[in-house]
């Protein structure tokens, strides 16, 4: 069961008592959110510190390795992780380097049952990461070589959501406030992952995050595209320590009966501290991961993932979800992220000073209190003195 059905009937009273107040969920006041927050190195430094350097950051889903001996590389901000199944199940997670001369081990995806070998000289390496053989040994005659295995790292699995840290040694679990009883009804681990892309914007990534977090400008910014099918200004938002979940209200929903079930009319967006959104829908899961440039305020690169329940069975099936994920990039590309890019270069020439977030932008002024709070920085993106 994706959503409990008690949770379901809550929400569609809570979303149908707003839509007949022509309201939305609205938070207690209004928030001024520094131009500089988007614009300052030193707070992207800090950022890169202690968001991604550290972690746990959101490498994938359970459903990018569903398999043992199945791998996945993961980025962020300079650093690479190369994730792979154990016959036990369980993933383990090591940093991205060969003990060689540091080429990365692992790009992509794929499977590898017994080692996974270095692309440059082929060194091999072991499921511990314990380095495993080596072409011209005598080479290498005077090095240990159980000192070369690879470096681990740690790795939690929970609720088909995979978090790694890059700090070897134990970074702790990330903490997903609650909303992990809600995600382990969907069952993310069966998922099939189709496709990911991956976008380069002149924005910083924060702004990029923030364009999922309310459906106030779904009306105009998406007045082609998304209007015909969504509700404007409204949506139900809820907390979860650092996270939230944002319900997006469909135009059917309007003719939602009582009873019936919310999930067809709505879409559940989940936004899993600090850079990824992960959004339900009916028939499948959309995963987005933003990653500052560590040198550039202003640039970011977005991941957009999609799984499907089940794997395509053939052509047809892999052209429908190839489209589908064509319609979605084309919409978040060329009119979220592009107003994105628009809202920078205007930050960035110093053209506001503040931007101010509605009441009815709770999710929005969530993510960025949440933000402050853990890097230990006032509103304007300084150190805190508490
Ligand atoms: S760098 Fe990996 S084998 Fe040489």
């Amino acid at each position: 069961m994706p959503m409990d059905l008690a949770l379901q009937e809550r929400l569609t009273a809570r979303i149908k008592a707003l839509r007949d107040a022509r309201s939305t969920d609205l938070a207690a006041a209004t928030y001024q959110l520094p131009a500089a927050d988007y614009t300052d190195a030193s707070l992207l430094a800090r950022e890169v510190e202690r968001l991604f350097a550290t972690g746990p950051v959101l490498a994938g889903l359970s459903a990018d390795a569903p398999a043992p001996g199945d791998w996945f590389s993961f980025e962020a901000c300079g650093r690479s992780a190369v994730l792979w199944r154990a016959p036990d199940g369980r993933l383990r997670a090591f940093v991205n380097a060969c003990r060689h001369r540091g080429m990365r081990v692992a790009s992509g995806h794929g499977h590898a049952d017994g080692v996974l070998v270095c692309p440059y000289h082929a060194w091999s390496y072991d499921r511990e990461g314990r380095l495993a053989s080596m072409p011209g040994r005598a080479g290498f005659s005077d090095v240990a070589t159980t000192d070369l295995g690879l470096r681990g790292l740690s790795v939690t699995e929970h609720a088909g959501l995979v978090y790694v840290g890059f700090t070897p040694g134990p970074t702790g679990a990330a903490d997903l406030g609650g909303a992990e009883a809600e995600l382990v009804g969907f069952d993310l681990a069966s998922y099939h992952r189709i496709e990911r892309r991956e976008h380069r914007f002149a924005t910083n990534w924060k702004l990029t995050i923030d364009s999922f977090m309310e459906a106030y400008h779904l009306h105009f910014l998406h007045a082609e595209t998304l209007r015909p099918i969504f509700h404007g200004n409204l949506s139900a938002f809820d907390a979860f320590g650092r996270n939230c979940r944002i319900v997006g209200v469909r135009r059917s929903f309007d003719a939602l009966e009582d009873g019936g079930g919310l999930l067809p009319h709505v879409t559940l967006l989940y936004q899993l501290f600090p850079n990824a959104v992960l959004i339900y829908q009916q028939d499948h899961v959309e995963l987005y991961q933003s990653f500052p440039d560590p040198a550039d305020p202003h640039a970011c690169e977005v991941r957009v993932t999609l799984y499907a329940p089940q794997a395509p069975t053939g052509d047809r099936e892999r052209d429908y979800w190839t489209r589908n994920l064509d319609l979605i990039d084309d919409v978040t590309t060329t009119e979220d992220f592009a107003a994105c890019e628009k809202i920078q270069a205007n930050l960035r020439a110093g053209a506001v000073p503040f931007l101010v977030l509605g009441r009815n932008e709770p999710g929005v002024a969530h993510f960025h209190r949440t933000l402050h709070e853990v890097l230990g920085t006032n509103s304007k993106g300084a150190p805190s003195c508490t």
